[in-house]
């Protein structure tokens, strides 16, 4: 075995060697106890005198070469070997795919936050059918024949032969409710309504609205104002003020909408507030007593009040959010940060 032929090859040998058995091969066959540099070191004895010293200075040499070459060549595989998986394994070096925690859409925790001050107070929750008949969504809440609410393009009705429709607000639980019950009623109604509205920032076909309504003896105005007054606080903050504007809904008689000093500029008039200072929340009122009659309750002994609120409208003003098209459109970026 010639000794200046394998000094230039060996480093070719080793670079084309494709794995760690390869690799451990050539070894034994040039470092083993029988290998080629056994041999070589063997021969010396059979070398003139003179010859012996340098020669094995060579053999010594190339022996380390090989060792270097050869731990390099290992090392190399060492980081391929588990980085370079093959169809169908697993790559264990790859970073890990963090698992995103679910979480609550935030007009579900605005509904839930709600819900929880009006049971707080004693409210029960119930709920009612999306798709609703014109008698408890108009009629029995006193809307008349000609009210324009009832006109088609302020409701969406089905092409059913009973004239069924998506109900254009949550007040037809009312109704329901108080025909299944007899006072005394403390209710909220979360729910999803459908306007035939054109979508833009502050309009949507399908919004989601509380309702709320008390019937006992005796219920007075006083008695809406401290529990809506209770309502706001909790939502907006103990130092917000209120105010009832007077209003008019069918249903209820006296009507009023609710204003709270604007959030933002704290009454001083800004472009939220459109320079009023004030900010509508809700409408409310005392039941009319054609509401009473129709489900069959006294007028002269019972008496109610009821509320209503887009839950969209008080999410917009609570976080400052200026579009209502975001609540639908599934974004990360906007559902992350509730
Ligand atoms: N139903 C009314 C609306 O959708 C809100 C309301 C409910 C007003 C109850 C008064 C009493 O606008």
């Amino acid at each position: 075995m010639d000794i200046d032929a394998i000094n230039q090859t060996i480093e070719n040998e080793i670079s084309g060697i494709d794995s760690s058995d390869k690799l451990e091969e050539l070894r034994v066959r040039y470092l083993g106890r029988k290998g080629v540099l056994a041999e070589l070191t063997g021969s010396i004895p059979q070398l003139p005198k003179e010859e012996r010293g340098a020669f094995g200075q060579k053999v010594n040499l190339l022996k380390n070469k090989i060792n270097t070459l050869l731990n390099e060549k290992q090392k190399s595989f060492a980081s391929i070997d588990v980085g370079a998986p093959t169809a169908g394994q697993v790559d264990i070096t790859m970073p890990g795919i963090a698992q995103d925690l679910g979480r609550l859409h935030p007009l579900t925790q605005l509904i839930d936050e709600i819900c929880s001050i009006f049971t707080g107070m004693g409210f029960s929750v119930v709920e009612g059918p999306e798709i609703e008949s014109e008698e408890n969504n108009f009629t029995g809440l006193n809307i008349p024949l000609e009210h324009p609410s009832r006109d088609a393009f302020d409701t969406f009705y089905l092409k059913t032969k009973k004239k069924l429709l998506l109900r254009s607000h949550t007040s037809p639980v009312q109704i329901r409710a108080m025909k299944s019950r007899k006072p005394p009623l403390a209710i909220v109604v979360p729910g999803r309504v459908y306007r035939p509205d054109a979508v833009d920032a502050s309009h949507s076909f399908m919004f989601h609205q509380i309702e709320g309504f008390m019937v006992d003896k005796n219920i007075k105005f006083s008695d809406l104002k401290g529990i809506l007054e209770v309502f706001a606080k909790s939502v907006f903050g103990e130092d917000i003020k209120m105010r009832f504007r007077p209003h008019f809904f069918p249903f209820t008689e006296p009507s009023a909408e609710v204003d709270i000093s604007c959030i933002i500029c704290k009454g001083k008039g800004c472009s939220v507030c459109g320079r009023k200072g004030w900010l509508e929340i809700l409408g409310s009122g005392m039941i009319h007593p054609n509401v009473f009659k129709h489900v069959g309750y006294d007028p002269k002994i019972y008496t109610g009040f009821a509320f209503g609120m887009g839950v969209e409208r008080i999410a917009m003003l609570k976080y400052g959010i200026n579009d209502i098209r975001l609540f639908a459109e599934s974004d990360l970026r906007f559902l992350k940060q509730f």
